[in-house]
This record gives C-alpha cells, structure tokens and sequence, in this order.
C-alpha cells in the first residue's frame, strides 16, 4: 500500500516542520530552554523535501546544516516566535509536523540587564504559559492535517493518545525519553497513533524514521482528506 505512491508520495503538497527547541530568555546571558538537538525535526524536513514536498522548516536555536532543496527555513528562538512564524507558514499549507520541543512558559519580565547573584537567597521566577501551536492551528476551521510528537517519560501510550484527542491532531508520533533514550542519540523509535490505529515504528537512524514518517503522513493524509 505505500508502495503505491512510490518515493514521491508529497508531491505537490506543501509541508511546514517545526523543529528543535525554544529559548525563554531571563536576561542577556540566561535562558530556559527544552532538551531538543533538532535532529527529528530536520530528519523529518528532509525527508518531505526527498517525497517531493514544498517545505518549510521553522528551526528553534539549533547548530544543523539546512537540508538540501528546502523551500524556506525561518530561525527562531522562543515559543512566541515560534508560534507566529508557524502559524504564518502553515495557513496555506497541506501539512504541518510539529517536532519542535516548544517552551511551555517563559518568564514574565525578561531582565534588560544581568540579574546579579544574591548571596544565599533563593531566586523566584513567575512564568506565563506560552501558547500552544498545535491548539491555535487546530482551532482555525481550515488547518492543514496536523502531526504532534509526545516525549514522554512514562505512561507514553497514554499521554500521546490524550494529546491526539485534546489539541484534535490527525496524528502524533510518541517515543520513551529518559534514561539514555532519544535526545542526542543518531537513532529512535516512534509509536505512531491515529484516531482509530496504530504503527510501531521500531528503533532505526533519524533519517531512516524519518521516511517512514512521512510515508504514513501520506497514507493517512490519503485515507482522511483526499
Ligand atoms: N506543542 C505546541 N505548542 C506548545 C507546546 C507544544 O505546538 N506551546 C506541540 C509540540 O510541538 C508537540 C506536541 O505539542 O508536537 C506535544 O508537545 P508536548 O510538550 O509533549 O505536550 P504538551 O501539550 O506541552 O504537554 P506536556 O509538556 O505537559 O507533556
Ligand atoms: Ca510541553
């Protein structure tokens, strides 16, 4: 069955990817940030440009070579960015994957100066929660047919299945973090869900994922709007 669409299985479709993480600055030499290489979410990029997509990749603060024949990348570096220059590319576009690892809150002020070390006292930082890309483009009545990813710890079937549901994603690849797995590392393993099924994806090199990725991408593109 994807087979059929041979290797060009996105031609024609335009593609936006978010990728690695995001930084919420606290001042000049400090930031928050999410454990996130990039490496997924460029793997993923790649692998839509080489099924024949016109992509788009938005790229948190990442040291990665831009894949070869991108249509465009727009560097970022916090969550609000992330979410406005997202939510820009995706309006006209087929199919957004979000592999970013996006920062869930940022700090309310973010200091002009250096906050100076104050000898024995704790620091407190009051954090807004930032908003979630996913969820805005969910909620526009025309939204491309959207992918998530979950990395979690424990309870991954779980968790993943439940943010299917909530932010109403077409799909999301869920993969086991912690203890040594998936950050940093060359290779992965996925769990891919969709409303009624799901796929194993078993642990194989980012690139490799990544087709197999944008295989089921289209299959089930395929089985839902065409
Ligand atoms: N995501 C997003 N916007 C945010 C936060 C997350 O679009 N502000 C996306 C991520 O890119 C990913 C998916 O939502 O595709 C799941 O992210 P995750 O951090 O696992 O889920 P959250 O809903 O933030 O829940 P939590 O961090 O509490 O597990
Ligand atoms: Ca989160």
């Amino acid at each position: 069955l994807l087979a059929s669409f041979g290797d060009r299985c996105l031609a024609g479709f335009k593609v936006v990817v978010s990728a690695g993480p995001t930084y919420e600055d606290i001042d000049p030499v400090r930031f928050i940030g999410n454990r996130s290489s990039g490496q997924m979410g460029f793997a993923v990029a790649a692998a839509a440009v080489a099924a024949g997509a016109e992509v788009t990749l938005v790229a948190g603060p990442v040291s990665l070579a831009t894949p070869a024949g991108l249509h465009r990348r727009v560097d970022v570096r916090s969550a609000a960015q992330m979410h406005a220059a997202v939510l820009e590319a995706a309006t006209h576009a087929d199919v957004y994957i979000g592999a970013a690892a996006v920062g869930d809150y940022r700090p309310q002020e973010v200091s002009a100066q250096k906050l100076k070390k104050r000898d024995g006292g704790e620091l407190v930082l009051h954090l807004d929660e930032n908003p979630d890309i996913l969820a805005s483009l969910s909620a526009q009545t025309a939204h491309p047919f959207l992918v998530g990813f979950a990395a979690e710890t424990h309870d991954v079937a779980t968790y993943a299945q439940g943010k299917l549901r909530h932010k109403g994603l077409d799909m999301i690849a869920a993969n086991q973090v912690g203890g040594g797995l998936g950050f940093e590392a060359a290779d992965n393993a996925l769990t891919l869900y969709w409303a009624d099924g799901s796929v194993e994806l078993p642990r194989v090199a980012k690139t490799e994922l990544a087709r197999q990725l944008i295989a089921r991408v289209a299959e089930r593109y395929r089985a839902t709007r065409a």
